[in-house]
């Protein structure tokens, strides 16, 4: 199965041309494609020194347009992977369908419900596997606590915090030329992760979303909302604040700060999780600073590093890589099958809920429209569609 890599920028050098290099090297995935309409991103794909130094005479194939050319003239059956603007997944997410591809999609999948439920509808009618890369889930502490919490082992979700705040420097990247305030926010770009872990721990839904926004320029003065707080009431009347930014300061250790921690109770007693997901138990203060790295740092094991196992260069590891893998498998199993076996298939993994795909995880896209709304309007309580 050969791969198409819709995007080439900053998600796609950090995790996704990395994992599927991997999957390359053990003969899993045949050629890979990357398409981008930047020639900047596609030489810095080609360039970059953590994937030369990890994948010696490993490279893609660079495509220097926008995606539909290239989804038309692909093979049925094939796997392509959307990593484009959160505002062109679903023109993409439904070209690739219609072009008989599988799909994996980088969070968030659309904007709104309609959005997902025409994905949701045009997938299952053609059998194509749509897979939103919500890797998050494959943290094994998610994994850990979905299953404690659903042997009732906490009582029930009552408050919860949960924050993600992005670098400073994210503001230099190519955001400045897509993250408008007509078009997404901090809480859409980041915030979904913790809304979605915490329906894949608690199985609850959200029913009710108030966002408030700040605004913030990037260095080229486009405005954007940067920073946010969003309030989630959930279906059992529990509350989840999130905080978001693109505003961590460089000089701070990890690449981030980001964590979650959820107050429980079975009426007599109470529970709690807390995810630290920034420290992650590894600090270290280097005399030479590195890749931006500020000399003192806490490197995050978990999410997505290279390590060297003893091999041809170096090994992706962490749930990042992990999350992809999953997906891969999944189009692998699936893309010889009939129609009904086919749909069948994407039945029992809608069911078994551990794979986000459209018709289990739409209370994404409904907080997001919801939030969406509410942020236009100073930060009012709006229901979930
Ligand atoms: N934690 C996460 O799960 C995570 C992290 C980062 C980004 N993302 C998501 O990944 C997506 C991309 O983010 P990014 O940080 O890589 O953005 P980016 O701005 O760095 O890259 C976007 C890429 O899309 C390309 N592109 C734009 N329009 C195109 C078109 N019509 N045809 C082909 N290529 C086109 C650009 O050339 C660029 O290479 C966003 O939806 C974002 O929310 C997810």
């Amino acid at each position: 199965m050969n791969v198409t890599l819709l995007g080439g920028g900053m998600i796609t050098l950090d995790q996704l041309l990395p994992s599927l290099y991997q999957l390359q090297r053990l003969g899993r995935i045949g050629t890979i494609q990357v398409c981008s309409i930047r020639q900047d991103s596609l030489d810095r794909l080609a360039e970059a020194p953590a994937l030369r130094r990890a994948f010696p005479g490993q490279s893609f194939i660079p495509r220097l347009e926008s995606y539909e050319g290239v989804l038309k003239e692909l093979p049925p059956g094939e796997l392509v992977v959307v990593a484009l603007p959160d505002q062109l997944h679903c023109g993409a997410v439904r070209a690739a369908i219609a072009a008989g591809q599988h799909v994996l999609c980088v969070k968030p999948l659309v904007l709104t419900v309609e959005e997902t439920r025409v994905i949701e509808r045009e997938a299952r009618d053609a059998g194509m596997l749509v897979a939103i890369e919500y890797h998050k889930r494959f943290d094994d502490r998610s994994l850990m606590a979905r299953e404690a919490y659903r042997a009732g082992r906490f009582g029930e979700f009552k408050l919860g915090t949960a924050s993600l705040l992005e670098k400073w420097y994210y503001r230099h990247s190519n955001f400045q030329n897509w993250f408008t305030l007509d078009a997404t926010d901090a809480f859409t770009y980041v915030g979904c992760h913790y809304v979605d872990l915490v329906a894949f721990i608690t199985g609850l839904t959200p029913v009710e979303v108030s966002l408030y926004g700040i605004k913030d320029r990037f260095p080229n003065g486009v405005e954007g909302w940067l920073w946010t707080d969003a309030r989630i009431i959930w279906s059992n009347g529990a509350c989840l604040n999130v905080q978001n930014a693109l505003g961590f300061p460089d000089a701070a250790p990890g690449s981030n700060t980001q964590g979650m921690r959820l107050y429980c109770s079975d009426g007599e007693r109470g529970g709690w999780i807390d995810h630290s997901d920034q420290y992650r138990g590894l600090a270290w203060c280097a005399v030479k600073a590195s890749e931006g790295q500020p000399l003192y740092s806490e490197p995050s094991p978990d999410y997505f590093q290279y390590v060297d196992r003893g091999g041809v260069g170096m090994e992706p590891v962490g749930y990042g890589y992990r999350s992809v893998e999953y997906a891969v498998a999944r189009a692998l199993e699936i893309k010889d099958l009939p129609l009904e076996k086919r749909r069948e298939l994407l039945k029992t993994w809608d069911e078994a809920g551990i794979l986000a795909t459209p018709a289990n995880s739409a209370y994404n896209a409904a907080v997001i429209e919801a939030a969406r709304q509410s942020l236009a309007r100073g930060g009012v309580p709006v229901r979930c569609p």
